[in-house]
C-alpha cells in the first residue's frame, strides 16, 4: 500500500479534509470507511459531477495508469471507470483473467506483486470477496472492489449519492430493498446505516442478507440515528418508503439456481402495486442490468419516479471521487 502525503490539487484537499485519510488505502467495502469519509466522498462526487457537466474535469489522475482486472462481465462499471480515468487525465488497461497468467494458475499473490510494479491503481471485479482481499493484501497500490459476490461498494456509493441529489438529504430517508440479500443489498445496508438512513430489506426465507453484515450495519446505524430492518414481507417493507430498490434475482455465478430463484422471488417483484404502497413520489432504484418482467416491471422502471439511469450515470462521478481520494498525493505535487 502506498502512503500518500499531499494532494495534487490542494484546493480539493482543503475543501474536503474528511477524505484525506483515504489516501493510499483500498476501497473494498464501505464497512472500512467512517461516516465522515463517506460524506466526504459524496461531497467530492458532487463537485466532480458539476465540473464534468461544465467540461472542467480536473486532471486529478494525470500520469496514473490503472488496471481493471475483471473476471465477470460488466457494462456500467467497466465503461464508467475507463471513461472516468480518461476524463481525469489517466490511462486504463482492461485485463480479463482469460488473458492473464491467472488463467493458467499463477497465484493471486504473484499477480498482485507484479501488477503493483507497473500500475498505480487496480480495480477488481471477481467472485470470492476473499480474492479481492488477498489481492489488496499483496498489492502495494490501492485496490478498488468493482463487485464481488459479497459487496458492490461503488454501486452503493452511487446509489446513496443519487438519493442525496434527489431527496436533498439521506438522514431519516427510508430505503426499502426488495429481493435477494446479495452483494448490492449488503453494500446498501452498510452505506445507508453509516449515513443515518432507515434501511429495510425484504427477502424470501433463505435469501436474507448475511447476518454478520446486518449486525455490522445495525451497529453503524446506532451511531448515526439510522436503522436496519430485515423483513420477509415486501409490502411491509415498501409501505411508506421514500425509495424502493431492487436487483436481479439471479446474480452472476448463480445461473444454475435461476428457476428455483424465480419461484421464490415472484412476490417481491417491484411493480405498480408495490409502488403504490410507498410514499407518493417515492424514488425507484435498480443497479442494472435489469431483467424486466422478473424483479421489476417496465412500467415502474421507466416511470417518472425512476432514477435508474441517473444511478448508472452517477457511477462515473462517485468512482472519480474514490480514485482521486485513494490516489491523492501519490503523483507529482
Ligand atoms: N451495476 C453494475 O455494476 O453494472 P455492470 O455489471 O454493467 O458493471
Ligand atoms: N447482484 C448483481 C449485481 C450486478 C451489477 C450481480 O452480482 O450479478
Amino acid at each position: 500500500m502506498s502512503v500518500a502525503t499531499s494532494w495534487r490539487y490542494p484546493e480539493i484537499a482543503s475543501s474536503y479534509p474528511e477524505i484525506a485519510s483515504l489516501a493510499g488505502r483500498d476501497f473494498l467495502t464501505l464497512a472500512d470507511l467512517t461516516s465522515a469519509e463517506i460524506w466526504g466522498l459524496l461531497a467530492v462526487s458532487r463537485d466532480l459531477k458539476a465540473r464534468h457537466k461544465t467540461r472542467r474535469d480536473p486532471a486529478l489522475l494525470k500520469g496514473v495508469v490503472a488496471g481493471l482486472l475483471f473476471r465477470k462481465p460488466s457494462t456500467r462499471t467497466r465503461v464508467s471507470f475507463e471513461a472516468g480515468i480518461l476524463q481525469l487525465g489517466g490511462h486504463s488497461l482492461f485485463l480479463t483473467d482469460r488473458d492473464l497468467q491467472l488463467s493458467r494458475g499463477e497465484s493471486i499473490r504473484d499477480t498482485a506483486a507484479v501488477l503493483s510494479s507497473y500500475l498505480d491503481l487496480l480495480v477488481v471485479r471477481t467472485f470470492a470477496h476473499a480474492e479481492v482481499e488477498e489481492l489488496a493484501h499483496y498489492a502495494t497500490i490501492p485496490v478498488i472492489n468493482a463487485l464481488t459476490d459479497r459487496f458492490h461498494p461503488c454501486q452503493a456509493l452511487a446509489d446513496v449519492f443519487t438519493i442525496w441529489e434527489e431527496k436533498g438529504d439521506l438522514r431519516g430517508v427510508t430505503l426499502a430493498y426488495l429481493g435477494d440479500g446479495n452483494n448490492v443489498a449488503h453494500s446498501l445496508l452498510m452505506a445507508g446505516a453509516k449515513l443515518g438512513m432507515k434501511v429495510r430489506v425484504a427477502s424470501p426465507p433463505g435469501y436474507a442478507p448475511d447476518a454478520q453484515i446486518v449486525e455490522a450495519a445495525r451497529a453503524a446505524a446506532g451511531a448515526t440515528g439510522g436503522s436496519v430492518e430485515v423483513l420477509e414481507d415486501p409490502r411491509e417493507a415498501a409501505f411508506g418508503a421514500d425509495c424502493l430498490y431492487t436487483d436481479v434475482w439471479t446474480s452472476m455465478g448463480q445461473e444454475a439456481e435461476a428457476e428455483q430463484r424465480r419461484r421464490a422471488f415472484l412476490p417481491y417483484q417491484l411493480n405498480d402495486e408495490l409502488l403504490k404502497l410507498a410514499r407518493p413520489g417515492a424514488l425507484v432504484l435498480h443497479c442494472l442490468p435489469a431483467h424486466y418482467g422478473e424483479e421489476i416491471t417496465p412500467s415502474v422502471a421507466y416511470s417518472p419516479q425512476s432514477a435508474i439511469f441517473t444511478q448508472a450515470e452517477n457511477r462515473l462521478h462517485v468512482q472519480k471521487a474514490i480514485m482521486a481520494a485513494l490516489l491523492s498525493g501519490t503523483g507529482e505535487a
